[in-house]
């Protein structure tokens, strides 16, 4: 067989997932899993604190990791059709431990940032109401612990952020109705945002005032990261967030009808149009206001407000179009959740319950309840900055993995088809690890202790049941016969 990939036969009375998805409901996948949090809330406070206008700066730097981890991401996931993502990727690479630990590290990128970008869309959705008159008491809107200035854990006077933790609900529940209408419901919703954040451009940019851009990169004030070439640099592993999503187009490989040629597609396709929106749009927010005022729950809509009567109107789209966008960022990082543990639980890392798919809805159900109960928790829990950095710091632990497994995999799987091939191999595989590396160690500094945690909590769950009950993946690498 000259296929790369042979998927073992499903167990009997396994039902396996659909395979729906083309291309273009893969870019939307991507784009709804980017525009988020990231641009409408993230963007604002990095250039508060770090960078400035040069904020425009960090996303290009930032988007060259990423499209460096990007084209790894592809080759993997053309190569490896399977679910899971980075997951299986690290463990085709590296074996067993790794490939536990980095799906465990998943769990920030997909399960966290759904709870981070729940706890922004309760921000956005606040200042909505707020417009419309409709107040919600303060203690059921925010969240009861917060970061001390020492980096310690306080508590504040709230007891629940109560609209992060019913969007979880929601759209835990529509996850549990089935792929097919959350893709559709998904398509929408990018549109959407898509059309909010092209207005904003259109509107704002023409607008923007030279005198909130000059200096470009303000002085650093003699702390490395505050201002200053180490401010941009800074900044872009703060807004690295933005662009996290693009790969969770790969963790759908096995819902993917073509997924040799459409999984590149997706992955690229989207990561490049939301570089291009993401540089104007930032240009436009720090154009439009001084970035020291950005350092808000809702930026864009203080850059708008900055801009006059001219673009009032234009303030509650923005608003609605934030609800939209964090809403399809939450919606993919559940689904990409349940598919990560649905890979792990097959390979017999996890209990059975988390790839046991319901035969009606064909939707792994038991295990979206348990993640989406999770997620919801955090959400209700924990305020954006704690969960955003932590989200942001395992996300590039995984891609710098991903790099190195596409340089693993080219010297000792030489032979297994590859339908898409990094470019300037291993130039571009070494400067993803060079890049993604450069913009984790700011973050690392100072969330060391915490990500180290994370990991020895995943190393304990393997150490007691993953060890013990891993069996043969679902997926083999299969070499091509030679050419005759
Ligand atoms: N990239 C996603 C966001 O910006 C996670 O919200």
């Amino acid at each position: 067989m000259a296929g790369q990939v042979e998927a073992t036969a499903p167990e009997s009375g396994d039902v396996e997932l659909r395979r729906v998805l083309g291309p273009w409901q893969l870019i939307g996948i991507g784009i709804g899993a980017i525009i988020g949090a990231g641009i409408f809330v993230i963007t604002g406070q990095a250039a508060a604190d770090h960078a400035g206008p040069a904020i425009v700066l960090s996303f290009v730097f930032a988007c060259v990791g990423c499209a460096f981890a990007g084209l790894c991401y592809a080759e993997l996931a053309a190569m490896i059709p399977a679910s899971g993502g980075a997951y299986t990727y690290a463990y085709a690479a590296f074996g067993r431990l790794v490939g536990f630990m980095i799906g465990w590290d998943l769990c920030l990128e997909y399960g966290m940032a759904a709870s981070t970008v729940a706890v922004g869309w309760g921000g956005y959705f606040k200042a909505l109401l707020g417009h419309v008159g409709v107040e919600v008491p303060a203690q059921f809107a925010s969240a009861p612990f917060a970061q001390g200035a020492d980096g310690s854990l306080v508590t504040t006077e709230a007891i629940v952020n109560l609209p992060a933790v019913g969007v979880v609900a929601i759209l835990t529940a529509l996850l549990i109705l089935g792929i097919r209408s959350s893709a559709g419901f998904n398509n929408a919703m990018v549109l959407l945002k898509v059309g909010i954040v092209l207005a904003v451009i259109a509107f704002g940019l023409p607008l923007i005032s030279g005198e909130n851009l000059t200096p470009l990169i303000p002085e650093n004030t003699g702390k490395f990261g505050e201002f200053g070439w180490s401010g941009i640099l800074a900044a872009s592993g703060v807004i690295f967030f933005a662009y996290i999503g693009f790969d969770s187009v790969s963790v759908a490989a096995q819902e993917a009808k073509n997924p040799q040629r459409d999984l590149p597609i997706g992955i690229l396709g989207s990561l490049a149009i939301c570089t291009v929106l993401y540089i104007l749009m930032s240009l436009t927010m720090v154009g439009l206001a001084h970035y020291s005022t950005l350092k808000v729950d809702a930026p864009v809509s203080v850059a708008i407000a900055a801009a006059g009567e001219e673009l009032a109107w234009l303030r509650t789209w923005v608003e609605v179009g934030a609800i939209a966008g964090l809403s399809t960022v939450i919606l993919v990082s559940l689904y990409g959740q349940t598919r990560i543990f649905y890979a792990m639980s097959r390979d017999g890392f996890l209990p059975a319950a988390f790839s046991k798919i319901d035969p009606k809805s064909r939707t792994p159900v038991v295990s979206t309840l348990i993640i989406g109960a999770v997620v919801a928790l955090f959400a209700g829990l924990f305020p954006l900055d704690i969960l955003g950095d932590m989200v942001s710091a395992g996300t590039l632990i995984a891609f710098i993995l991903v790099c190195v497994a596409v340089m693993v995999l080219r010297e000792t799987r030489p032979n297994v088809k590859r339908p898409f091939k990094t470019p300037f191999y291993p130039a571009v595989p070494i400067l993803g690890i060079i890049v993604c590396g450069m913009m984790v160690w700011p973050l690392l500094e100072t969330l060391w202790w915490r990500v180290l945690g994370w990991m020895a909590i995943g190393l304990v769950i393997y150490l007691v049941y993953g060890i013990w009950h891993a069996k043969e993946p679902m997926w083999k690498l299969v070499d091509e016969p030679p050419a005759k």
